[in-house]
C-alpha cells in the first residue's frame, strides 16, 4: 500500500499518513505559468495499490483537476489499483436536477473519476447518500457521527440537549447523532428563496430552556447556520453548539460565525481551514486522520469498514 496526497490538503494527508507509519510517495506536482496542472511520480509503484488523497475543496475546478491528473499519471505507471480518498466531495450539492435545464454536477464529477482510473471511492459524509450510485465501484463513506457525539458525551453531558436538523434534507444525520447521545430532535423548515440565500420558516419540536446541537454536512457562506441560531434564540433556546463536517467558509462566513450567537463552532479537518479560523476562538477543529488511516488500513486488509461505526 502506497499513499500519495494531492497539494488541497497535505496536512491532513500527512497526519493520515503519520499514523499509518508510512511516508507520502514522492511527487512533483505544479503549475505551468498558465495554470495547467504538471503531475510527476517520483517513485516506482508498479504493483501497488495506491491511495490518493485529495478534497475537491476551494479551487474546487483546480484540486479536481488534479485529482484527475494524478490517478491517470497512477494509472500509466501500472499501480495495481487506485483509491481516490476524497475527504470533502466538492460539487456533490447538485446531485439531481431541482430545476428544469441544470447539470447533475455530481455525476459528471463521478464519471470523471471512473475515466481517470480509480477503482475505489473513500469519503467523508456525502452531501447525499445516493451519490454513491453514481458509481459503478466500491464507494466508502465514512461519517463523522461517532466523532461529535464522543465529543459531545465528554464536553456537554450535563445539559439539557436537543439535537437539530437546519433543513429536512439533514433529518437522517440529525436523527443519527440524537440517537447516539439519546437527545430529542428537532426539525428546521428552512426555504432558500434563491441560491446562496436561505430563510427559517418554522423550527418543529420544543427548543425552550435547552442547548441546541445543529448538525450538517457543509457550512458555505454561513448563512444557514446563522439564521438557524436566531430563530432558536427567538424560540427559547438557551445556547447553540454547532457541528459541522465540511467547513467551506466561503468569504467572510467564519467572522459572520465569530460575530453570531452560535455558542461553538465544531468543524472537521476535510478542509484545510488553518489561516481562516486563526483567531477565531468560537471554532474548534476536531481531526478524522485517525477515522481516515483506520479506514485505509481496513480496506487495503480487506477487513470491514463499517465495524468502524457500530
Ligand atoms: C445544504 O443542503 C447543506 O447541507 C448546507 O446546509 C448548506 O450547503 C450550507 O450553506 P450556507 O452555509 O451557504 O448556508
Amino acid at each position: 500500500m502506497k499513499i500519495l496526497s494531492g497539494t488541497s490538503n497535505t496536512k491532513l494527508s500527512k497526519n493520515i499518513c503519520k499514523q499509518l507509519k508510512l511516508k507520502l510517495v514522492n511527487t512533483n506536482i505544479k503549475r505551468f505559468a498558465d495554470g495547467e496542472i504538471y503531475v510527476e511520480i517520483n517513485e516506482n509503484i508498479r504493483g501497488n495499490s495506491v491511495f490518493v488523497i485529495q478534497s475537491t475543496s476551494n479551487p474546487a475546478n483546480d484540486n479536481l483537476m488534479e485529482l484527475l491528473l494524478v490517478i491517470d499519471a497512477l494509472r500509466r505507471s501500472s499501480a495495481k489499483n487506485i483509491t481516490a480518498v476524497i475527504p470533502y466531495f466538492g460539487y456533490a450539492r447538485q446531485d439531481r436536477k431541482v430545476v428544469p435545464r441544470t447539470s447533475i454536477s455530481a455525476k459528471v464529477v463521478a464519471n470523471l473519476i471512473t475515466n481517470a482510473g480509480a477503482s475505489r471511492v473513500v469519503t467523508v459524509d456525502l452531501h447525499a447518500g445516493q451519490i454513491q450510485g453514481f458509481f459503478d465501484m466500491p464507494v466508502d463513506n465514512l461519517f463523522t457521527t461517532p466523532l461529535f457525539a464522543k465529543y459531545i458525551k465528554r464536553k456537554l453531558k450535563d445539559k439539557n440537549l436537543i439535537c437539530v436538523s437546519p433543513d429536512v434534507g439533514g433529518v437522517q444525520r440529525t436523527r443519527g447523532l440524537a440517537t447516539r447521545i439519546k437527545a430529542d430532535l428537532a426539525i428546521i423548515d428552512k426555504r432558500r428563496p434563491r441560491p446562496g440565500q436561505s430563510k427559517v420558516m418554522n423550527i418543529i419540536g420544543n427548543v425552550r430552556g435547552k442547548t441546541c446541537i445543529i448538525v450538517d454536512d457543509i457550512i458555505d457562506s454561513g448563512g444557514t447556520i446563522v439564521n438557524a441560531v436566531e430563530a432558536l434564540k427567538k424560540n427559547g433556546a438557551n445556547e447553540v453548539y454547532v457541528f459541522i463536517t465540511h467547513a467551506v467558509l466561503s468569504n467572510k462566513a467564519a467572522d459572520k460565525i465569530k460575530k453570531s450567537k452560535v455558542k461553538k463552532l465544531i468543524i472537521t479537518d476535510t478542509i484545510d481551514n488553518s489561516q481562516k479560523i486563526k483567531n477565531n476562538s468560537k471554532i474548534e477543529v476536531l481531526s478524522i486522520s485517525s477515522l481516515m488511516a483506520e479506514a485505509i488500513k481496513r480496506i487495503s486488509n480487506s477487513t470491514s469498514v463499517s465495524d468502524l461505526f457500530n
